[in-house]
């Protein structure tokens, strides 16, 4: 740590900040107009984001973003234009609520219906809100939430078509992961790329089952472990041959939620003195090599930036909190005291496989989140990372830029949209004929708090703290969202 004057200035504002979080109400359909600099014509596909979109309903606060109703956004580019379109995802409960013109439902992360806690008390219905991320994969485009089944919509029109069962693969009130990875070259497929997931049923002990998916959307294999004691886990990482999950210790007690109290999410207790159970799972249900759980220090791990195999090591990358990012009782999310939190910072955890082992480094001390790779180096060994991540230097504050790490030369490039710009996920698409692992584009929504608007920006990954390559303003502004997800495949009819 380091008193330097000029790393510990704020550049965040926390009024500016929070003007990110309004609600968007109204659905657009248009071409993208205002443009600075150039989009390049190879950049061509959609890219997908999903977040939440309302933050009342009909006049009642939620209490946490995660309690939003899902709002997809898509922006598909074509021969160097661009067309923009949002819509909500219709869910039951979303019609429902509209219908009602009242909030009927709970949410998971501290939402309660209007009326106390007698009005809540014993309504442990899930809202399935579809808010987490979306990807395109099989033909279906989908959106994800983790507690629940994926919802699917018209890829051109965003219009929302049902609950999707994955072909009979889930059933009502089963749940999916929001964190779906696509495997670019699939040992057990001939290096056919795949997708996988997983769902858990967490209790006293906790199920994690793995699905991986062909290209067609076909189910290709799925397989379960049962794992000790209650598990929350958000992602996870793989490699050629692993899935890796990380139980954090965190304990569950559900009395405040089933007395109309808490929310569910709430009665998450992370357990400092207790470990962290690194659990990893051969993706070959046929292997004979049994699941392995090592051991490391406890931290709470939202995200894994990347995983990959080198001998008998497993190197995982993962942003951990050295506590469970949380609001004090009563503290509205809107008004985070951000310098009192703790900040996700970015660590390497080498596991020695044969002697069990777990060594901890700690890579990037600079609070970041949302890290992502060039899709081809997904469980593979890779250099380059891009994640959103701080202005200043040292403590925790909003995300307002983008960090790449050269994780070879130890090399890092910061693009920062301080003072105004405050930014969610990354993407990296690949330059169509690239042989660089950096040569591509990052595409970042950015809320511009000046304006009141956001603009997806266009960053050249090898030429990074250039002036973006454009900057397209949108007409509004677009709330924080969480995960999204880049398709070539797919382009609108519209442009
Ligand atoms: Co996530």
């Amino acid at each position: 740590m380091t008193n330097n004057k000029q790393q510990t200035t704020k550049l965040y504002n926390e009024k500016d900040w929070q003007k990110g979080y309004r609600s968007l109400t109204n659905e657009y359909d248009y071409g993208i107009d205002e443009i600075e600099g150039e989009i390049p014509p190879q950049l061509q596909g959609t890219l997908f984001r999903n977040g939440p979109g309302l933050f009342a309903i009909h006049g009642t606060e939620i209490r946490h973003p995660f309690d939003g109703d899902g709002m997809i956004s898509a922006i598909t580019f074509k021969e160097g234009s661009a067309h923009f379109r949002n819509r909500f995802v219709r869910t039951e409960a979303f019609v429902q609520e509209q219908q009602a013109g009242k909030m009927l439902y709970r949410g998971v992360f501290g939402t309660q219906k209007p009326g106390g806690w007698l009005n809540n008390i014993f309504d442990l219905r899930l809202k399935n809100i579809a808010n987490t991320n979306i990807i395109y994969w099989g033909g279906k485009l989908l959106a994800l939430w983790e507690a629940a089944e994926p919802y699917r919509l018209a890829p051109d029109t965003l219009e929302t078509l049902g609950i999707d069962y994955l072909d009979g693969l889930l059933s009502p009130g089963d749940s999916f992961a929001a964190h779906p990875w696509i495997d670019p070259s699939s040992a057990l497929d001939d290096g056919e790329p795949c997708l996988v997931n997983f769902s858990i049923k967490p209790g006293l002990s906790s199920k994690i089952i793995i699905y991986e998916f062909a290209p067609t959307g076909k189910l290709l294999r799925h397989h379960s472990q049962i794992i000790p004691g209650f598990a929350f886990i958000h992602d996870f990482a793989i490699t050629e041959h692993y899935c890796i999950f990380l139980q954090n210790p965190v304990s569950y007690n559900p009395l405040p939620f089933i007395f109309g109290l808490q929310g569910a999410g709430q009665c998450l207790k992370l357990q400092p003195q207790q470990s962290t159970r690194i659990v990893i799972i051969p993706r070959d249900c046929q292997s004979q090599e049994s699941m392995k759980v090592i051991e490391t220090k406890a931290g709470f791990v939202f995200h894994h930036a990347n995983a990959f195999e080198q001998g008998d090591k497993i190197y995982l990358d993962s942003i951990c909190y050295a506590s469970l990012p949380e609001l004090e009782p009563g503290a509205k999310y809107q008004e985070p005291n951000f310098a009192a939190l703790e900040p996700g910072q970015l660590w390497r955890f080498t596991l020695n496989l044969p002697e069990e082992t777990a060594t901890p480094e700690l890579i990037e001390s600079r609070c970041c989140e949302f890290p992502i790779t060039h899709p081809d180096y997904v469980g593979r060994p890779y250099r380059y990372l891009f994640m959103g991540a701080a202005a200043q230097e040292t403590g925790n504050a909003p995300l307002q830029g983008i960090l790449k790490l050269d994780l070879k030369s130890g090399k890092r490039w910061l693009h920062c949209f301080a003072p105004e710009g405050y930014v969610g996920e990354p993407i990296f698409v690949p330059r169509p004929g690239s042989k660089e692992e950096d040569d591509g584009w990052i595409l970042v929504l950015v809320f511009d708090s000046r304006h009141l608007r956001s603009d997806l920006i266009i960053l050249d990954g090898r030429n990074f703290e250039a002036p973006p390559v454009a900057r397209l303003h949108l007409k509004h502004h677009i709330p924080y969202g969480l995960h999204g997800s880049w398709t070539s495949e797919f382009e609108f009819s519209t442009l």
